[in-house]
């Protein structure tokens, strides 16, 4: 099976970032967002993803948001989480590796991935949604099905410390991504539909830096002409199979 994909070169020198989405999570068990049966199938993602859906229902919004955090808590990382971290490691002497991941679950760091970029935020952490108060966000396992939780600060509505539909990205996190991206010698794309900005526009900074353009996925996304190569199927199997030498050269193999 693994065999049908041949091992990608990569050098120890070199500098990797990789860009990964839901679809790295669907074999942890984790829906996707617009594959067939996907989470915004089954939720308006109106009412439960901007700014406006929790001004409007802040309970709704919290019983969405704890559902998938006792979820995710019963999900363990897989082969394509894997698979990142050996690379990482592979790279960590010599090179330069960045992993910018939409996904909010965790699983990479769980994994053992450590230069990873949570770009849309982290549905574990909580923080306060009145933007002046001075508390910090926090660790939070918590599920607050009977209604939204207030900040002991302030008292203002608590809320998961993730990026709505309608909000703007932590811009440091943005200038980081983007700069790795223009100073990379290869780009990946892993898992992700190539269509919500602006991570899915992160291809055409590395195309515009002429850095080959590695796809990963199940299905071909929006933006798979931007790609350079494109290696169709799950990441779980996908990746172990094209980074088998790298896993191999750090006695993973
Ligand atoms: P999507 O659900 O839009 O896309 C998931 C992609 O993963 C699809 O292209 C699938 O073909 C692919 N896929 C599914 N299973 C796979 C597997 N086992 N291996 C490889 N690929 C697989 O998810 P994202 O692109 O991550 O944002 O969505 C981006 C953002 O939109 C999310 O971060 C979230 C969502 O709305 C917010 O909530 C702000």
């Amino acid at each position: 099976m693994s065999e049908a994909w041949e091992p990608l070169r990569i050098e120890p020198s070199a500098s990797v970032v990789v860009v990964t989405g839901a679809g790295v999570s669907a074999e942890s068990g984790i829906a996707t967002f617009r594959d067939k049966g996907g989470i915004w199938e089954q939720y308006d993602l109106e009412r439960v993803a901007t700014p406006r859906g929790f001004a409007m229902d802040p309970d709704l919004v919290w019983r969405f948001y704890s559902e998938r955090r006792a979820q995710v808590l019963g999900c363990e990382p897989n082969p394509g989480h894997r698979a990142l971290v050996a690379l990482e490691r592979y790279l960590e002497p010599r090179g330069r590796f960045l992993l910018v991941t939409q996904n909010v679950d965790g699983l990479h760091q769980r994994a053992g991935s450590r230069r990873v970029l949570p770009i849309h935020g982290s549905l574990l952490r909580t923080r306060c949604s009145n933007d002046t108060c001075p508390s910090q966000p926090f660790d939070d396992e918590q599920s607050y099905m009977d209604g939204a939780p207030r900040c002991t600060t302030c008292g203002a509505l608590l809320r998961p410390d993730v990026v709505w539909f309608g909000e703007y990205l932590d811009p440091d996190l943005e200038r980081q991504a983007r700069l790795a991206i223009a100073d990379c010698d290869l780009f990946m794309a892993v898992g992700t539909s190539g269509l919500v900005y602006p991570v899915a526009g992160y291809v055409e900074i590395a195309a515009h830096y002429g850095v080959p353009r590695v796809l990963v996925n199940l299905e071909p996304p929006a933006n798979l002409g931007a790609f350079t190569s494109f290696y169709q199927g799950k990441s779980g199997e996908v990746l172990p199979a094209i980074l088998r030498s790298v896993a191999e050269a750090i006695g993973l193999g």
